[in-house]
Formats: structure tokens, sequence, C-alpha cells
């Protein structure tokens, strides 16, 4: 089955067997999320389906997002501005459209807001993708359940699908080829006391899409034959340490978990490095800071910005080391 008739028939077997608008306007937010054991490499490119589970953590920034029915074509606005039409996100956005449109003649109009300051240099496709499918369940009166939902909004992408809990997420890898049963839910515990800061060190765009480093990773990269079990591993030692709120333990397997991403780009054919000498300098930094007696440690996703993980107790010890970095509320489960 081609790709687009594959994504419709996972959509269908979640959603009602007909539907329209019920309401003029529909409104929904959802929370930015920070992988502390990451989705790295698909196992269904088309259907967005990791290879391994990971594991999430929500923060107080948010996508909101409007739907309303439009005249004639998609109409997308993203932080008051209108995208173009041969705009590579706003075709990404009609395309996951096109899975949910009643009729094929029917328009959206989206418009969608995140407070993410721009200076957090964070993405926000999951909290966007999250935040539309929860927009459009209202739209259209479907009345789905959170995991339908989960599901549904990793069709948009892969990530998206832990934006749509609060706390921390797990998102469960699943084994059905049709992806049913991979979908993210809400982990049993909270951890008030963690702190995370964010040190934007660029907002450039990326040289290279997640999507594409996290193909060549796992199509190329010799490390990559170690990464699933790393992933259960430290999502593992991620579990226990949170339970335990055992903050050097759970540090040390999210930064590992994080380094041993970017090993397996930086050993990929041709080597993806998203890293810049600040990042380098940052990770030196966080390092020295710990064999100084401050508990930092660090994560990083698919750009050169550093997430930095401490207990609120050590905020203050830890802007000594980084002045500029920018501290986030993580948002506690619902
Ligand atoms: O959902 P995507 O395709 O944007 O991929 C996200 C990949 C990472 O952010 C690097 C890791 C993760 O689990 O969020």
């Amino acid at each position: 089955m081609e790709g687009i008739n594959r994504r419709r028939e996972a959509a269908r077997s979640v959603l009602p067997s007909s539907w329209g608008p019920v309401i003029e306007e529909a409104i929904a937010t959802a929370p930015v999320n920070i992988a502390l054991a990451k989705y790295w490499g698909k196992r269904d490119d088309e259907l967005h389906l990791p290879v391994t589970g990971s594991f999430s953590v929500a923060l107080d920034l948010h996508t909101i997002t409007i739907v309303r029915q439009a005249l004639e074509i998609d109409e997308v606005t993203v932080n008051s501005t209108p995208l173009s039409s041969d705009s590579p996100f706003y075709t990404r956005l009609v395309e996951f459209l096109d899975l949910f449109r009643p009729t094929p003649s029917f328009a959206f109009s989206i418009v969608t807001t995140n407070n993410v300051p721009t200076a957090a240099g964070l993405a926000s496709s999951a909290s966007g993708f999250a935040a539309l499918t929860l927009a459009l369940n209202t739209f259209f009166g479907w009345n789905l359940d959170p995991k339908k939902l989960s599901l549904l909004a990793r069709l948009g992408s892969g990530s998206a699908c832990r934006s749509v809990y609060s706390g921390f997420v797990t998102w469960q890898k699943g084994s059905s080829p049709d992806g049913r049963d991979s979908y993210a839910i809400p982990f049993d515990d909270w951890w008030p006391e963690l702190s995370l800061a964010i040190l934007t060190l660029s907002e450039q765009e990326k040289p290279i899409s997640s999507r594409e480093a996290m193909r060549l990773s796992a199509k190329t990269s010799p490390v990559y034959l170690l990464w699933p079990a790393q992933v259960s591993n430290d999502t593992r030692a991620i579990i226990t340490a949170i339970h335990e709120r055992n903050f050097p333990a759970f540090g040390r397997a999210v930064e590992r978990n994080a380094l041993m991403m970017h090993a397996s780009m930086l050993t990929a054919t041709p080597a993806v490095c998203y890293w810049l000498e600040e990042t380098i300098t940052a990770m030196n930094t966080v390092w020295k800071a710990r064999k100084e007696g401050v508990e930092v440690y660090f994560t990083m996703d698919a750009g050169p910005n550093v997430k930095l993980l401490f207990l609120k107790q050590d905020t203050r010890k830890v802007l000594t080391y980084f002045p500029k970095a920018h501290v986030v509320g993580l948002l506690p489960p619902s």
C-alpha cells in the first residue's frame, strides 16, 4: 500500500466512521516535551513507528492551536505569520490534515502560536502536532481517548505522541505493523524538585533534519547496533531513579542516553554533527561543575542547544556556571 494510504488507514482505524465540523472553532494547547531517553530511528518511516520506546518530560511551554473551516484552500498561520503554500512546514501540515478531511474539498484554517520564547531554540513540531490533533478532536467532536489522540499525533511527528500529556510520559514502541499499539501513556510518578534550563547556543536552521539524521544513523552507524539495548537500560535506570529520587543516577542515565544518540550520528556515513564549539564548551562546563560538587547534567536533541537538568535547590549554583541559561518550569501531570 502507498504511504499516504497506509497513514489514512492508520488514522481511520481510530476515527469514527464519518465526521464533519460540530463547532465553528476549536482551540487546544499542548506542551513541549523533552526526551530523557530518546526516540532515534524508525522501524516504519511512513507511520513514524520507532525502533525503541522513549521517555520524556513536559515543559511549561505550549503551543496553542485554533482550527476552523476555510473557504477554499488550507490557511496556516504560525506565530501571527501566514505560511506560504510552498514552505516545508505548510506542506507537512497539509499532508497531516489530508488524513482528516471529511470531504476532499474541505479546507482548514489553522492558527497556531508557540509561547516558547524564540530565544529558547526549541523545536515546536511535537507540541504543534499534538495541539492540532487535540483541536481537531474538539472541532469534529470525535471524543477520542488520550491513547487514540496520541496515536493520531504520532502520524504528524513521532515525538508529538508524547505531547498529548503533561508530566513524565512513556512512548511504548508497540510491535504491530500498523502502529495500533504505538502510542504514549502518562507515567505514574512525579518529581516536583526537578528543574530544567535551556542554553541556547544557536537559533539557526538545522543543517540536516532530524528525520534524515535518524535515518542515516540507523542505516549506517555501527554504534546504532547498540542503541536499542542502550535505550532500554537507560529508560529502566531513569525510571528507577525517579522512583528512588536518586538525582545523580537519573542525570547519569539521561546524559549517557543523549551522548549515545549523538555518538550514533557522529559515526554515521556521512557523519552528522549538530554540535558547535559552544556545545562542547557547555558539556565541559557541566563536567567541571560536577567535579566541583554541583549536581548538573545535560541532554541534547537534534541541534546544538543544551538542556541542563538539576534540582531546584541548586538553581543558583547552576546559574553561576551558566548565567545565560533560561530556567523553564516542568509541567506536572494533570
Ligand atoms: O519527532 P521528530 O521526528 O521531530 O524526532 C524527534 C527526535 C528527538 O527530538 C531528537 C528525540 C526525541 O525523542 O524527541
